[in-house]
């Protein structure tokens, strides 16, 4: 095969033969002619198959939506008067001289060649390869493609190095409930999948990487929403010897860039962000994720939003006292005194943590904090949440144990990947900017994730399933 060219590239090769590749986008048959759009990973072009070439003009008669075809032809201007300006290779189209059927197609169960966000999701979901191959969904996917590019690039170039952390590691208590992996090598123990990499991250501050990042899956069992999947992604990062302030001014700089860089028709409300207290927010707003757009229609505003001091603890919606945040959270030092001699969590429900969430448009996009670095601080906290000192040694034992070997101070966030992508894509829901999404029963139809498994693999495991009650 002579070299291929890709679509998006034939305005280079006008007057020349030139061989394309990629799949019948559209095709309309008008007896003699034979218009065919062709579509490949760099876009669409129009193609004519005329009688003259008879038997490329065979090949084409037959071939139809989704066929994979490979097309040998000649790069023609198109006249004048069907010049259409608004359309990627819009002034130019392909004579075919020769076509060659690589592969055929069934019928797709909805048409690729248009926007697929009204047809039932469960479908979609099923044959998410072929939603995939639409437009829109392939310019979300390579759109967060080039964010995930930016945020590395971006990390890197501020000397952050990318430390991976494990998946299977032990149960956190990041406020949602885990996904556990049972052991087959120790029978009736189990592995539960992180939450986030929060503990680690920490752990590579005691190791004296400084700063630290990472592009990483997190997963929860939670219930779902649109802007929640049970895995999900977050630029998870972290350094020593900071304070609040230089977080802040580091994330909000890096967003900034992101968005001139990236997406210049985006206009960000305010620069510097807005800053509010969370005590201000939900009193002035009733919310700590405040919308403050100028207007809401418009889809190129970004309202980003820095929400600070958050109470360390609250009480859950189970009516329980817990972490706000996550148990690691600092105190604001003008609140440390009374939290050096509350004597229950429950008494000091207004202490302020150093804990900060960044809002887009009414979502929450990231949350972090200044972390305790001091093992009796620590302790006090989990005291304080009800956690005995033994078990604080069960669950914490590895945090307790390393701030004592000269923890340096340190604080980080993490803003969630897909939420930022799902609002600068005007998206209504993140499932839409994520490749191989879960439905919101958490089940995958194209695979038919989750799914029951063998005996022989749950004996292997220790396992055994409780009857079904009749
Ligand atoms: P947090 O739990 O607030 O903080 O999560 C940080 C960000 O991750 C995104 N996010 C989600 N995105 C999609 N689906 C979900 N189920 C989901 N849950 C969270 C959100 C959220 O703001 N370890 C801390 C961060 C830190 O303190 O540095 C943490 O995970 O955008």
């Amino acid at each position: 095969m002579k070299e291929r060219i890709y679509i998006g590239d034939l305005a280079d090769h006008i007057d020349q033969e030139v061989t394309v590749a990629g799949w019948i986008n559209v095709r309309r048959d008008h007896g003699k002619l034979i218009f065919i759009d062709l579509r490949d990973m760099s876009g669409v072009v129009q193609m004519v198959a005329l009688p003259s070439h008879s038997e490329a003009h065979e090949v084409a008669s037959e071939v139809r939506p989704e066929w994979v075809v490979e097309v040998r032809g000649k790069v023609n201007k198109r006249p004048e008067k069907m010049i259409n300006a608004d359309e990627q290779n819009g002034d130019i189209e392909i004579e075919v001289l020769d076509m060659k059927v690589l592969n055929q197609s069934k019928t797709p169960p909805f048409e690729i060649s248009e926007d697929t966000k009204d047809v039932d999701e469960n479908v979609r979901l099923k044959y998410r390869y072929l939603d995939l191959r639409t437009k829109r969904m392939q310019e979300n996917i390579r759109m967060r493609d080039s964010i995930v590019a930016f945020f590395r690039d971006y990390m890197h170039k501020n000397d952050f190095v990318e430390i991976e952390t494990p998946m299977l590691m032990k149960g956190t208590p990041e406020g949602s409930r885990e996904y556990l992996v049972p052991s087959r090598i120790e029978p009736g123990k189990f592995y539960a999948l992180p939450q986030s990499p929060q503990q680690y991250k920490q752990l590579c501050m005691v190791a004296g990487f400084e700063k630290y990042f990472q592009i990483t899956k997190c997963m929860r069992d939670e219930d779902l929403r649109g802007d929640r999947q049970p895995e999900f992604t977050q630029l998870d990062y972290e350094m020593s010897f900071v304070t609040q302030e230089e977080i802040l001014q580091f994330t909000e700089k890096m967003f900034i860039e992101l968005v001139e860089k990236l997406f210049p028709e985006k206009k960000i409300s305010k620069v510097p962000f807005t800053r509010i207290t969370y005590a201000e927010s939900m009193e002035k707003y009733g919310t700590d994720k405040p919308d403050l757009r100028e207007n809401k229609e418009d889809p190129n505003e970004l309202a980003f939003v820095w929400v600070v001091d958050f109470p360390l603890f609250e009480i859950n919606e189970e009516g329980q006292l817990a972490a706000a945040h996550h148990p690691f959270c600092s105190v604001k030092e003008e609140d440390n005194e009374k939290f050096m001699n509350a004597k229950s969590g429950k008494d000091i429900l207004d202490v302020r943590a150093n804990a900060y969430d960044m809002v887009l448009n009414g979502y929450e996009l990231s949350s972090g904090s200044i972390r305790i670095h001091k093992q009796d601080m620590q302790e006090k906290v989990f005291d304080l949440l009800g956690i005995d000192r033994e078990e604080q040694q069960t669950r914490f034992g590895h945090m307790l144990e390393a701030f004592k070997y000269g923890a340096p101070p340190h604080g980080g966030s993490a803003p969630g990947i897909d939420r930022f992508i799902m609002v600068l894509a005007d998206e209504p829901n993140i499932r839409e900017v994520m490749a191989f999404p879960k439905t919101r029963e958490a089940k995958e139809p194209m695979t038919n994730s989750p799914a029951p498994t063998d005996k022989k693999i749950l004996d292997e495991l220790g396992l055994e399933l409780k009857k079904e009650e009749k």
